[in-house]
């Protein structure tokens, strides 16, 4: 049977182990790539934990964790996150960002998607100090090797949901792609909507 559960701030702790499992497993996926390793997953979901305001949403098939979406007040993010707004002068504190949202292959297409984006700006509406809500994603360049032929990026279903890129807001993640020795930084965009 299938179930939603949220978790907020401290809690999300309890969920860790689950949640760390999902990422590694989704985003092994093209465009991610991501090589993923328990600990770096314990430092980034670390950042979650610890902030009051953060919130996780999350879907179970009985007691297997099959999808999550989070998020939190940029403030409480991390330098990386924080540095584009930072150098573009923008007030943070008025700034709610969306990490995830990551559902295993069979789970997708039922509208959950739809869903996250629902809970998390309904999350972030509540505390009535916030007027924007964003997220980035990672650019690949178009003709990278691990792109399958079948791949539909985001990009549509994000501008549907009221969302526009912002080309003037880049910032840097670094992780390890699979195959490769070292860990490098990846260009990520930043997509923003008004609430
Ligand atoms: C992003 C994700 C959670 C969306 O979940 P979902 O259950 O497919 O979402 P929905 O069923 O609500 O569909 C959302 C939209 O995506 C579109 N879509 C469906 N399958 C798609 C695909 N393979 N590629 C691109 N878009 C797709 C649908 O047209 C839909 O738009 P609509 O509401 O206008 O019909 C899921 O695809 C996923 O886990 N992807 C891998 C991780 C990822 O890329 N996360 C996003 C960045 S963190």
């Amino acid at each position: 049977m299938i179930t939603y559960r949220t978790f907020r701030g401290s809690d999300i702790e309890s969920i860790f182990e689950n949640l760390a499992q999902l990422r590694i497993t989704v985003f092994r996926d093209y465009p991610y790539l991501y090589e993923g390793t328990l600990d770096y997953e314990r430092a980034y979901l670390q950042t979650y934990s610890n902030a009051e305001r953060a919130f996780v949403f999350t879907v179970f098939d009985d007691e297997k964790l099959v999808g999550a979406t989070t998020c939190i007040p940029l403030e409480d993010e991390t330098l990386e996150v924080k540095k584009p707004f930072l150098e573009a002068n923008l007030n943070i504190e008025r700034i709610f960002y969306f990490g995830e949202s990551i559902l295993l292959k069979e789970y997708r297409g039922l509208g959950l998607g739809n869903r996250f984006f629902e809970e998390r700006e309904n999350h972030a509406k509540r505390f009535g100090t916030f007027d924007v809500v964003c997220f980035c994603a990672v650019q690949r360049e178009n003709n990278h090797p691990l792109k399958p032929k079948d791949y539909r990026a985001l990009d549509d279903f994000w501008i549907k949901k009221g969302y526009k890129k912002q080309i003037n807001l880049e910032s840097s993640f670094e992780w390890l792609d699979i195959g490769e020795p070292k860990p490098t930084n990846k260009p990520m965009i930043y997509w923003m909507k008004n609430i």
